[in-house]
C-alpha cells in the first residue's frame, strides 16, 4: 500500500540552475512572473466571472469585503464557485489581528489550495501576517497600497502581489498610475519578485496605462473588461462587412 507523502515544504526545497544553488519557491516565483499583462477581474458576481471567463482570457479574481457583501452570499462559497470554474488564482481578503489574519489565512488555503491568495491590509499586522502566510508558501496580496513606501515593506514581508489602488488614488488628485510606476521601477531595480496588481481600475484607460506603467497585473470590474475589446470603430467595420458577405452570397446565388 502507498504511504502518504506530505508536500514538500517549498520554502526549504532548492536545486541548481547551471550549477547555481536556488530556492524552488522564488524560481516558481519568477516563472510565474514571465506570463505578461495578466488580467483578473475585481469581482464576486459569479454570473459575470463565468460569462467572461468564458474568454480563455482572464487569469484571476480578486475580492473584497465590499464586493463579497455586494453579492449577498457567503465568502466561500463564492470562492468555491470560482474555483470550480477552473480559475487557478482567487484573492480571498482576511480582516482582524495578525494572529487572527494567519489562522484565517491558513484555514482558507487549506480548504482552496493553490488557487487561494490571501489578501492582507497594508498595516502592521497586515505585514506580520504576510510574512508568516508567505513562510507557510502561500501566496499574499498586499492591499491598499497608497505609496512605494508601503510597498517596499510589502515585498520585503514577502508578498507575492502588492496592490495600489490607483482610482481611489486619482480621486485625492495623487497620480495614481505615478504610483503603480514608481513601485514597478522600484521592483526591477531592486529585483525583488513580488508582482505589481494594479486595482481601483474604473477605465479602460487606466487599465491600459497601468501596463504601461509596468504593472504585471491589472484586476478590473467586468464592464472594463468588456469595454477592452468593445470599439465603435469596430461595430461598424463589421456591420459593413456582414453587409458585404450577404451581397456576395446573394450575386453567387
Ligand atoms: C482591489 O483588489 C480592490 O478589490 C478594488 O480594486 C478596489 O476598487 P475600488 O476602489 O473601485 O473599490
Amino acid at each position: 500500500m502507498a504511504e502518504s507523502v506530505d508536500a514538500p515544504d517549498l520554502k526549504s526545497v532548492d536545486f541548481k540552475v547551471v550549477g547555481v544553488q536556488v530556492s524552488l519557491l522564488a524560481f516558481l516565483y519568477k516563472l510565474t512572473s514571465i506570463l505578461k499583462m495578466k488580467i483578473f477581474l475585481d469581482t464576486a458576481d459569479t454570473e459575470l466571472i463565468q460569462k467572461y471567463n468564458e474568454t480563455g482570457l482572464i487569469d484571476g479574481i480578486t475580492t473584497n469585503p465590499t464586493l463579497i457583501m455586494k453579492s449577498g452570499r457567503d465568502p466561500e462559497d463564492v470562492y468555491q464557485e470560482i474555483k470550480d470554474m477552473g480559475i487557478r488564482d482567487i484573492s480571498m481578503e482576511v480582516v482582524g489581528s495578525a494572529d487572527e489574519m494567519i489562522e484565517e489565512g491558513v484555514r482558507l488555503f487549506e480548504k482552496f489550495g493553490f488557487c487561494s491568495t490571501i489578501k492582507v491590509p497594508m498595516t502592521r499586522d497586515g505585514l506580520m501576517a504576510c510574512s508568516k502566510l508567505t513562510d507557510e508558501g502561500i501566496r499574499v496580496n498586499v492591499t491598499l497600497i497608497f505609496a512605494a513606501a508601503q510597498a517596499i515593506l510589502a515585498a520585503r514581508a514577502g508578498a507575492y502581489y502588492v496592490s495600489p489602488f490607483v482610482g481611489r488614488l486619482d480621486d485625492q488628485s495623487v497620480a495614481g498610475l505615478e504610483v503603480v510606476r514608481s513601485i514597478s521601477e522600484l521592483y526591477r531595480i531592486q529585483g525583488a519578485p513580488t508582482q505589481v496588481l494594479s486595482a481601483s481600475i474604473r477605465s479602460v484607460q487606466r487599465a491600459v496605462r497601468s501596463w504601461y506603467n509596468g504593472a504585471n497585473v491589472v484586476t478590473m470590474p467586468p464592464s472594463v473588461f468588456e469595454q477592452m475589446y468593445d470599439h465603435i470603430l469596430t461595430d461598424k467595420g463589421l456591420e459593413i462587412f456582414d453587409r458585404d458577405c450577404e451581397t456576395i452570397k446573394s450575386n453567387i446565388g
